[in-house]
């Protein structure tokens, strides 16, 4: 193999529910502007809209429900065999809502993406939009970052932000975002499959570069 010649990367994509960040990947794959192939598409949730989207697609699916688990990590373990079997480069976290073991940060370490809807470090954890509003912030967005056994603490990949407008929910302002954030997930994860992406300690480097702490900014 050349230089110029690299193999199309293998992604499981996590997911929880809705899945339409799924869907915004599942869209550039079929465009071919991805560089990666979808492989698997995980829900711990059983018969999520997520699931019916990549059936639609085409993608091979597998359902493992947390619930059936005595613990965490037997879980963890149980998905790690899964992504393994599908021989996947990296790993999707789109709306995947549980806590992931250090084991499992670790195995994936480097090619384990997540998104949050905030511009973190602001607003870590649930309810993010409702507490940007409740504290009389004038923007919102969201952060694709590498995910570290800390929640919501890895290292930013890139960020988007929104205005928050005068009369404003927790919906409506989660709406502005999301349609941000099927633009930012699948480029950060475009940036790996290129392999023009990687963390290095905890540096985020894009082209070789270093971007800042936030990540690289989505102009407007
Ligand atoms: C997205 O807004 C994503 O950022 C958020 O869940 C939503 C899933 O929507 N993720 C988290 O809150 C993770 N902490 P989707 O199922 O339509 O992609």
């Amino acid at each position: 193999m050349t230089a110029e010649t690299h193999t199309e990367k293998k992604l499981a994509i996590l997911i929880s529910g809705s899945g339409t960040n799924l869907q915004a990947f599942i869209d550039r794959m079929q465009t071919n502007s991805l560089g990666a192939e979808i492989a698997v598409v995980i829900s711990n949730r059983p018969e999520v809209k997520g699931l019916q989207r990549a059936a639609d697609a085409g993608i091979a699916t597998e359902t493992i429900d947390h619930t059936g688990f005595a613990s965490r990590e037997l879980f963890d373990e149980q998905l790690i065999e899964c992504i393994n079997r599908y021989q996947c480069d990296a790993v999707v976290l789109a709306g995947f809502m549980r806590i992931l073991t250090p084991q499992f940060v670790n195995h994936f370490h480097g090619r384990l993406f997540n998104i949050h809807p905030s511009l973190l470090p602001k607003y870590p954890g649930l309810h993010t939009h409702q507490r940007a509003i409740d504290n009389r912030d004038k923007e919102a967005g969201a952060t694709v970052h590498f995910v570290v056994p800390e929640l919501d603490a890895g290292p930013a990949i890139i960020q988007a932000s929104v205005p928050i407008e005068p009369g404003d929910n927790a919906e409506l302002l989660a709406q502005r975002v999301l349609q941000k954030e099927h633009i930012i997930y699948p480029q950060a994860v475009q940036w790996f499959c290129e392999d023009r992406l990687q963390l290095t300690n905890d540096n985020v480097l894009l082209d070789n570069r270093a971007l800042p702490k936030t990540g690289f900014l989505l102009a407007e």
